[in-house]
């Protein structure tokens, strides 16, 4: 035999020499939960997802100095209002939950965090769909307005990244044109291009309060079985002004961050999300599956399938653990 793949396994430095990919925490998006009916000093914990919590307004920017402290580059911000209407009218209040923290991130730590707004809808419309609801169709062009008065809120609270996750068509566009408007040009937009109506969103549905009253998001996040629209979805999005763009969820679509680094030149996200935490840890509470190379042999996979960074609830954990 004259070739032998296992000379370069033989041991752990010469596999290190000669791996391909890397995670380091520079890959590393933290999600961070913020909770307006929790009092300063409450946290609590999220039931289908251990170890991961809901903050009030003042604990998520401890834990944003605590994540930046890590090294890690940057958090996304989802929020839980008090209040909830058919319009989402607390997304883009001034005093809103998300502009609060925002603001609270940003005088502690100014350009040592890179502060992402997820853009939408569900957390704050009291039917529980991403967009404006009449006679039970999801109306898109009605929610444009909406998704760029909230997108304009956040910028203006200081937000480096608007990120815009209802899947509603033209949305980028209508975004960049507000924040062109307002001066806000230096605002990236990271989209949420593939997004695909998951069934691994359940936790975090828990997590925001954000489970639809009635029908699902079919109507509106795309078929789990296309892969060539996945493509049409994010060149769209680029052209009408994404800077970043996302492939959600992230395990179970591999195939689909693969197609996308092989098609686009832009940075290209994949969003590990809540089920895909809630899998691993469970399995690994029942003692199925050593936690630790689970996790990072799951992160691992979405950077070789061609993702330039990722969203994942152990990002904090994992930062711990790697020192560049
Ligand atoms: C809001 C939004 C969702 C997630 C991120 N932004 C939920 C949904 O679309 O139902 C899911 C994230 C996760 O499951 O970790 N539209």
């Amino acid at each position: 035999m004259l070739i032998r793949p296992r000379r370069l396994r033989k041991n752990q430095k010469i596999r290190d020499l000669v791996r391909e990919t890397t995670l380091t925490k520079n890959d590393l998006i933290m999600p961070i939960f913020v909770d307006e009916n929790l009092k300063s000093n409450e946290r609590k914990e999220i039931q289908s997802m251990p170890n991961q919590y809901r903050f009030s307004i003042e604990g998520a920017v401890e834990e944003a100095k605590e994540i930046a402290d890590l090294g890690i580059p940057a958090v996304i911000l989802f929020g839980i209002p008090k209040h909830k209407d058919e319009v989402a009218s607390s997304a883009y209040d001034k005093n809103g939950v998300i502009q609060k923290t925002i603001k609270g991130i940003k005088d502690e730590l100014g350009d040592e965090l890179l502060v992402i707004a997820d853009v939408c809808l569900c957390e704050y419309t009291s039917h529980g769909h991403c967009g404006i609801v009449k006679d039970g169709k999801i109306l898109n062009d009605e929610t444009l307005e909406i998704l760029s008065k909230i997108a304009l809120s956040y910028a203006e609270s200081g937000a480096d990244i608007v990120a815009p996750s209802d899947m509603m068509d033209g949305r980028v566009k209508a975004i960049r044109e507000t924040l062109e408007k307002h001066g806000f040009d230096d605002v990236a937009i990271m989209s949420y291009a593939a997004k695909y109506a998951s069934s691994f969103y359940g936790p975090f549905r828990d997590a925001a309060e954000s489970a639809p009253k009635f029908g699902d998001r079919k109507s509106y996040q795309m078929d789990i079985g296309n892969a060539r629209e996945a493509m049409k979805e994010i060149k769209l999005d680029i052209e009408e002004g994404a800077d970043l763009i996302l492939v959600k969820p992230a395990l179970p679509y591999l195939d689909i961050i693969r197609m996308a680094r092989d098609r686009f030149d832009v940075p290209i996200g994949g969003y590990c999300v809540s089920g895909e935490y809630a899998m691993v840890e469970a399995a690994a509470r029942n003692g199925w599956l050593n936690r630790e190379s689970a996790i990072f042999e799951t992160l691992l996979s979405i950077k070789r399938a061609g993702a330039d960074f990722i969203i994942t609830y152990w990002a904090k954990e994992v930062a711990s653990w790697y020192l560049y």
